[in-house]
């Protein structure tokens, strides 16, 4: 905090566009080190991190190797962590990861590439830990490290509670960083519980630290990490005590950063735009407990807004101006009302009934995000298409699939077949047998857990009315022959989608994911969204109207929100129920007595519940819960 309370930003954070503008300046500076190296004669040594986070940069180290002849002969390379307990070879395992993802690209010499050893039994990996430090002090130190961060604020596997002196060792895995890793590993129970990782004090001991972040799942962790005094229950913040540190972030996890998130808290001057003076105004009454039309020009000057009140004030117009802005936002009418003066609406009254799109990166996530929005956009009369854009095979558990290949079996022997269904259940259920030695599932086993997630989301979709026949499922490529954290979205997946547009032609279209993490499904879809946006045309019968639904993980805050759709509570226990049919994405795992519930139609009510409890703060009207949205206007940034 400065003496006015206000907080500073303790290590550094470059703010790029993207994901692939972060790579790239990383990647330069990297590329600068190893050439500068090798021409003094000296060896280059690279700490590397696996996540998803710095696959960007390696694919751009890949890109500088081949085509500008960048070598890394020269360069011994030294990861943070791995995990404890997997067989040899498992593809989720660090070392493989690595493998694929850089090592086997470029021209390491053989050893150069070092990686915590886990092989021995339990009461080896302690003399194997004090080896890696003596390996790396014995390569000359580590030039550059490369760190993501972990939810828990975690560097490495350096868990809350890692004290800055430690060293590598042996660790017990976090409950939420083994929720994280769910989706890696087909299932919770499958993601080891231990690993070996550098300690906090080995990372200090590195020249140089970069540590990357993108999507806004890791702003609050950010913001935490370089604006609040370092403490061992927040690792990443310990890195305040280094000298030559930086955080490279993209603009979605930069958004809880005070300069970003209250730019009139930073003491910077701010350009004022009619959303951020709409959020400082809805903030300025939160924080101060009053309704916006009790906000008095004492209440400005006192949070940090003197400056907006000589601009626009008095108090009492940016009020006004303020509360009219927040209650024009709220519609019962999501498709536009026929007949009404709609100048202030969030929508137009015409055409109406309109064609409607809404985009689901997976099954369900539209109806997490805005189920009682459809189901009022298909009672209102508008012709609704739900297209969920990939199958969601790879988020079902094993358990699940055995269920369903029974099922199949039960259903062919009882109708006296033994024929292909019955053969294709038995196929499946030998399949999920052979986990311990084929960890990806086989064609087969994709197929049958993409049929579960297309029945549950038929199921769901039912009770918002929208008929089977209007929905549809794209199954883009990128994610059918893809891999968590190594999607790779490319034309086809765009094509895909430029022809569903151009078929449906439609005058509103829902899409999410916008400053979700890029290598998450719904970051990825919505890059092919983005794109396939902006080569299609508006419909020949009227202008096109895109809105941003919240992602699962998101929610807008009050001032933020161009449009909010009331729930009633019917309607919110309606939409909670719909949720509660996608059986295949409830936790997996009994959750311990007093944990906060992390169960998808939980997360979805909270978050809407809490939308509807900040405008009745705001001194708006009441209601049980608002699903948000953000207007997509030609000119966002994508
Ligand atoms: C794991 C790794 C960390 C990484 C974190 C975040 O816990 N051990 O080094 O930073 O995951 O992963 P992601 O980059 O996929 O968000």
């Amino acid at each position: 905090m400065s003496p006015d309370g206000i907080p500073q930003e303790r290590i550094p954070v470059e703010v790029h566009a993207d994901a692939a503008a972060g790579c790239a300046t990383l990647a330069r500076a990297i590329a600068e080190l190893v050439r500068s190296r090798q021409a003094a004669g000296k060896p280059c040594v690279l700490g590397l991190a696996t996540g998803s986070t710095p696959v960007p940069l390696y694919r751009e180290l890949i890109r500088l190797h081949r085509e500008e002849g960048l070598s890394f002969a020269h360069v011994t390379t030294f990861n943070l962590d791995e995990y404890h307990g997997l067989p040899e070879g498992h593809p989720q395992s660090y070392r493989v990861f690595m493998h694929e993802q850089f090592f086997r690209h470029v021209d390491f010499q053989p050893g150069a590439n070092h990686l915590p050893d886990v092989s021995g039994p339990r009461d080896a990996i302690h003399g194997a830990c004090l080896a890696y430090e003596r390996a790396i002090r014995e390569a000359g130190g580590i030039d550059l490290q490369v760190l993501g961060i972990g939810r828990t604020g975690h560097i490495g596997f350096n868990e809350p509670g890692s004290a800055p002196d430690s060293r590598t060792r042996l660790v017990t895995l976090d409950r939420l960083t083994r929720s994280d890793a769910a989706r890696d590993f087909l299932g919770e129970t499958n993601v080891p519980r231990h690993a070996v990782t550098m300690g906090v004090g080995t990372i200090l001991e590195a020249r140089r630290i970069v540590l990357l972040a993108w999507g806004h799942r890791k702003a609050s962790v950010v913001a935490r990490a370089v604006e609040e005094p370092p403490t061992d229950a927040l690792p990443a913040s310990l890195l305040q005590r280094h000298g030559d540190v930086r955080f490279v972030v993209d603009g979605a996890a930069a958004v809880e950063l005070t300069r970003v998130r209250r730019p009139w808290l930073s003491g910077a001057s701010v350009a004022w735009t009619p959303r951020t003076l709409r959020r400082a105004v809805c903030w300025l009454a939160l924080r101060a407990r009053r309704p916006v039309l009790k906000l008095l020009d004492e209440h400005y000057a006192e949070g940090g807004l003197a400056d907006l009140l000589t601009q626009a004030g008095p108090a009492y117009d940016l009020n006004i101006r303020v509360f009219n802005e927040v209650q024009h936002t709220i519609t019962g009418w999501p498709g536009g009302k026929p007949g009404a003066d709609d100048r202030v609406r969030p929508e137009r009254a015409l055409p109406h009934p309109r064609r409607v799109l809404v985009l689901s990166p997976e099954p369900a996530d539209c109806i997490t995000g805005m189920g009682g929005t459809i189901e009022r956009l298909v009672a209102q009369g508008h012709a609704v298409t739900v297209a969920a854009l990939t199958s969601g095979n790879l988020a079902v558990s094993d358990e699940e699939a055995a269920l369903a290949a029974g099922l199949v079996i039960d259903i062919a022997e009882t109708l006296g077949e033994d024929g292909a269904e019955a053969w294709l259940g038995r196929r499946i259920q030998h399949l999920l047998t052979l986990r311990h030695e084929r960890y990806d599932d086989s064609p087969e086993v994709r197929r049958m857990k993409g049929m579960i997630r297309r029945n549950e989301f038929r199921a769901a979709l039912r009770q918002a009315g929208v008929a089977p026949s209007c929905v549809r499922f794209l199954q883009l490529p990128f994610y059918e022959n893809g891999r968590y954290r190594q999607f790779r979205p490319g034309d086809a997946d765009v094509d895909a989608v430029v022809a569903l547009l151009a078929e449906l032609a439609p005058h509103s279209v829902f899409v999410t994911g916008r400053g979700v993490d890029p290598a998450s499904v719904a970051g990825s879809t919505w890059s092919v969204v983005a794109r396939a946006l902006e080569r299609s045309p508006a419909p020949p019968d009227g202008p096109r109207s895109v809105w941003l639904y919240a992602a699962s993980d998101h929610a807008w805050e009050p001032g933020e929100a161009d449009m909010v759709v009331p729930l009633s509570p019917g309607e919110l226990a309606r939409r909670s129920e719909a949720i509660y049919q996608v059986r295949s994405q409830r936790s997996q795992t009994p959750l311990p007595a007093g944990a906060e519930s992390a169960e998808p139609w939980k997360a979805a009510h909270d978050r809407d519940c809490a939308l509807a409890g900040g405008y009745d703060a705001l001194g708006l009207a009441e209601y049980a819960a608002l699903e948000g949205f953000v207007r997509l206007a030609p000119d966002d940034p994508a």
